[in-house]
């Protein structure tokens, strides 16, 4: 660590641990749910659980990418965080929306927009408060001494989502016109605009962890930068497949989005060329596993498992069922949960001086949790075929069918069993490690 204001960054990850945890015992409450125990049904309907659980997601996604900013741009710009009293303000801020927004949605106070369920009146404090983050961010990139292709494209992946988030608050009165904006947040976060804060974050991992030249990661970067927004911004058509829109978005979402995954492919591959060129042994191997892990596994989720549903042909029959779901999940984690642990892997360590780098805890964590991951997707596409054959081909009644795909949520109930103690294990070692602290200012990284 060089400026002692990267400690900010600390706060912002041990919110998104809390948050993430969260989220896990939401993740249980409906998949108890779907196997009939719903005793919390009266104080936590379904409905709820699943709000509370997929913004959770959001929030600690994003407190995790402000988190890495806070580490990060010091670091690129080569000079401390703008203002350290606004960025507690900020943080502090963004909780207090958050528990206002989980507490609402238990009083039926939502707008039943999936991911986008916040009501109107906190979407105007989200803004406020992401306009602080961005300000706080933007001056200490505008006054940096330095400024790097890394901090630069960081930046403006927050910037853009944070300008992607207002399509989301129009309002419209048509049920066509208000989903054709909600992919505007929904699809250009996640295929756009992330896949941004994505790449440079991991660009910035390799570039310490694989000691490889900066130049030749941030050459990649642009690539990576140009394929994702080539693909993903007409992609966004796979979404306008039968909601309402004109019939030329068959053709456009198919034939964009079947080319994002090759974006996906790149930063694999990237990754993996990056590693295989790394010249010194960086002592942090638990943050090198999360990295190499995120660009693997974000191509399966994202690419691999999108592209699956992604033609109008098929989608025809899996839309909105547990293959979605199946593909969510695997996405999410694969490239933005792994890519926040990644980061934080990465930057405890020099935060708090601590070298605790690589233990039992630590790997044992790093793959049951991923294996556990992977058991969860497959139990999501299991009942999510057999949702689809008995449902849509077959013509079942949709309740009769959520009956007899209750068996697979046992499966998915194990797998997440094994998911979450590597979370837990993972979360021991987040606090082994202790607070950040000034004397950290010393403990430098080989690549400095
Ligand atoms: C570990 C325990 C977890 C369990 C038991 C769990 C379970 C579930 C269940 C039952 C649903 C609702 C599916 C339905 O509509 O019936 C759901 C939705 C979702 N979960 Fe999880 N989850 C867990 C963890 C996670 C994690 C770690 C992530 C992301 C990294 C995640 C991301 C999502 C997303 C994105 C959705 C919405 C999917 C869609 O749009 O269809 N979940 N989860
Ligand atoms: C990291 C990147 C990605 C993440 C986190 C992600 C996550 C998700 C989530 C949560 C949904 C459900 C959204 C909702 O119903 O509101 C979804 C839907 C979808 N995703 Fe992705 N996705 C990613 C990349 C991709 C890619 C690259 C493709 C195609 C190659 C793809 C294809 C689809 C399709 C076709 C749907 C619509 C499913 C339906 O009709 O129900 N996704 N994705
Ligand atoms: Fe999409």
């Amino acid at each position: 660590m060089k400026y002692k204001s990267q400690k900010i960054a600390y706060w912002f990850f041990a919110t998104c641990m809390l948050l993430f945890s969260l989220q896990i015992i939401y993740g249980f409450i409906m998949g108890f749910a779907r196997i009939g125990m719903d005793g919390l049904h009266d104080w936590i309907p379904f409905n709820a659980a699943r709000a509370t659980h997929t913004n959770l997601l959001v929030v600690w996604l994003l407190c995790g990418f402000m988190g890495a900013a806070h580490f990060i741009i010091p670091d690129e710009a080569d000079r401390e965080i703008y203002s350290v009293k606004l960025a507690y303000v900020q943080l502090i801020s963004l909780i207090i929306v958050g528990v206002i927004a989980i507490i609402g949605f238990h009083f039926n106070w939502w707008e039943g927009r999936k991911f986008l369920e916040i009501p109107r009146p906190l979407d105007y404090l989200v803004v406020v408060n992401v306009l602080l983050f961005l300000f706080n961010i933007g001056m200490t990139v505008w006054k940096g001494n330095k400024h790097s292709t890394t901090g630069i494209v960081l930046y403006l992946g927050l910037f853009a989502a944070a300008l992607l988030y207002l399509p989301g608050m129009i309002y419209f009165d048509h049920q066509t016109l208000d989903s054709f904006f909600r992919w505007w947040v929904v699809h250009l976060w996640v295929e756009g605009v992330w896949e941004l804060i994505m790449g440079s974050i991991l660009a910035y991992l390799l570039i310490k962890l694989t000691g490889v030249d900066r130049e030749v990661i941030e050459k990649w970067l642009y690539i990576i930068v140009g394929l994702t927004f080539l693909s993903g911004i007409l992609g966004t058509g796979h979404h306008y497949y039968y909601i309402g829109t004109p019939k030329y978005w068959l053709w456009v979402g198919g034939i964009f989005s079947a080319l994002e995954p090759i974006a996906f492919l790149g930063m694999a591959l990237y990754a993996i060329a990056m590693y295989r060129r790394s010249g010194k042994e960086h002592p942090n191997k638990i943050s090198l596993y999360w990295t190499m892990g995120c660009a693997i596994l974000s191509f399966v989720g994202a690419g691999f498992l999108g592209f699956a549903h992604t033609l109008p042909q098929v989608n025809l029959y899996t839309h909105g069922t547990l293959v979605t779901a199946m593909h969510g999940h695997m996405a999410f984690w694969g490239a933005y949960g792994m890519l926040v642990l990644a980061i934080i892997s990465y930057s405890i360590p020099l935060m708090t001086g601590r070298k605790l780098w690589n233990n039992m805890t630590g790997l044992l964590s790093f793959w049951t949790s991923n294996i556990g991951m992977v058991g969860m997707t497959g139990a999501f596409a299991v009942a999510g075929i057999v949702q689809v054959y008995l449902e849509r081909r077959l013509n079942m009644d949709f309740l009769a069918v959520q009956k007899e795909i209750e068996v697979h949520f046992i499966g998915l109930l194990m797998a997440a069993t094994l998911f979450t103690f590597g979370i837990i294990l993972y979360i021991i070692n987040f606090i082994r490690f202790g607070l950040p602290n000034d004397e950290a200012i010393q403990s430098k990284d080989f690549s400095d």
